[in-house]
């Protein structure tokens, strides 16, 4: 007895000394920039401060906006339940805005000012390229909410992803075009050259039109700055096609539909992963109806942390929750349940941040995970492991001021 008491002493005291010697274990967050509309969860724990990077300003924020919903029910979620063995999570939000830079400042703020644990984000593949490589060397894990590029969890060891990517979700929708028209012969794609993710996703487009023996009439260009899309449109509406597929992001993407819907084209869209938002439909209202767009979410997935989610989201928002804020949901479960692990292995709060963050990376990726996406996991290298992928089309109401994704597949 006396012995294991003495025992049990000298593990408090060798976690007290790590501590100390390591200065601050669970750092104390000092940013400026934090949660908007953040509860208050401290009570007498210091919180365990999670980075969320997405876009909140810029035409970005259309996508950006649904993750920050996410994040945020997620953190009242699981701080309702104990949070980490009784600690509470906060989370501290940086704005990345819509380009490179701005998803820089926002994970070396998070990283060196705000010392969180693990990073949800950047919002767009474009962003991660510049943006990973950063927490990659600090050693910070970074889950990525909606990043669908070719090549995203291979930045480096610390970053993963919840975000299907292309080659597994994208082909889903030409099959959903096909059942609906089984005439398709003649396609035309469109994608934003300036984009990581939308350059990624036509390759995958373009692979599976020609694997199903579709022709590829025409591959017309465009700039997710762009606006006016004239003349790409009429090029295509020339060699009469009747599948059109877009790969760019929401506003770009919405106005080229309208556009193409302007000048006379009647048959099918599909719309790619950039345009899987409801924010897309003030853009191009009666004319988003009909397009086509592949799912890595339902909100029909049946399991009880999907059934508390949808009714949390549905409550707030009187609508569906989207794909982007399921992900997003989904990356701060990852790392709140990777650290719960962790913690009844090792105290977390003994651990030094740079170990903490390590093993906390290492402990994620080995983890199996019941969330709104399904059972998930990952491979050693960070990328998902999802099963159950599925198809919306835009239904909207005659007068275009609202509509809905209506899931066919
Ligand atoms: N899926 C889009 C991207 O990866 C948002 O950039």
């Amino acid at each position: 007895m006396a012995k294991s008491i003495k025992k049990l002493f000298s593990y408090a005291i060798a976690a007290l000394m790590t501590c100390l010697l390591a200065v601050a274990c669970i750092p104390t967050n000092n940013s400026t920039t934090t949660t908007p509309n953040s509860p208050t969860t401290s009570g007498n724990q210091t919180p365990i401060p999670i980075g969320i990077a997405v876009a909140q300003t810029s035409n970005v924020a259309l996508l950006g906006q649904e993750q920050v919903t996410g994040t945020k029910i997620a953190e009242a979620y699981f701080n309702k339940k104990g949070g980490i063995n009784g600690t509470p999570i906060r989370l501290i939000f940086q704005d990345t805005a819509g380009d490179e830079q701005g998803a820089i400042n926002a994970f070396n703020t998070l990283i060196s000012q705000d010392k969180v644990v693990g990073i949800v984000g950047p919002t767009l593949s474009q962003q991660a390229f510049s943006a990973d490589p950063i927490a990659e060397r600090a050693g910070v894990p970074v889950i990525a909410p909606s990043n669908t590029a070719k090549g995203i969890p291979q930045i480096g060891k610390y970053i993963s992803r919840v975000s299907a990517p292309v080659a597994v979700v994208a082909p889903n929708a030409i099959d959903a075009a096909l059942k609906i028209n089984p005439q398709i012969k003649k396609v035309a794609v469109f994608f934003a050259q300036n984009d990581a993710f939308s350059k990624s996703e036509t390759g995958t487009f373009q692979e599976t039109v020609k694997q199903k023996g579709l022709e590829l009439a025409t591959v017309q260009t465009f700039q997710t700055t762009d606006t006016d899309f004239q003349s790409q449109v009429t090029n295509a509406i020339n060699i009469k096609p009747d599948l059109i597929i877009i790969s760019g992001l929401s506003a770009d993407g919405g106005n080229l539909v309208k556009q193409l819907r302007e000048l006379g084209y009647k048959d099918l869209i599909i719309g790619g992963n950039g345009l899987n938002t409801s924010n897309l439909l003030p853009v191009c209202k009666a004319l988003c109806d009909g397009i086509i767009i592949a799912q890595a979410y339902s909100p029909e997935m049946k399991n009880e942390i999907n059934t508390t989610f949808r009714q949390l989201y549905t409550e707030q928002n009187k609508k569906e929750p989207p794909q982007f804020t399921a992900q997003a949901f989904t990356g701060v479960q990852v790392f709140v349940e990777a650290l719960s692990t962790l913690d009844k292995t090792i105290k977390i709060s003994t651990l030094a941040l740079p170990q903490l963050r390590t093993q906390l990376n290492d402990t994620l990726l080995t983890g199996k995970y019941t969330t709104p996406l399904g059972e998930i996991s990952f491979t050693p290298e960070g990328e998902i492991v999802q099963k159950q992928f599925f198809v919306a089309q835009i239904k909207m109401e005659p007068d275009g001021n609202s509509g809905k994704f209506t899931f066919i597949q």
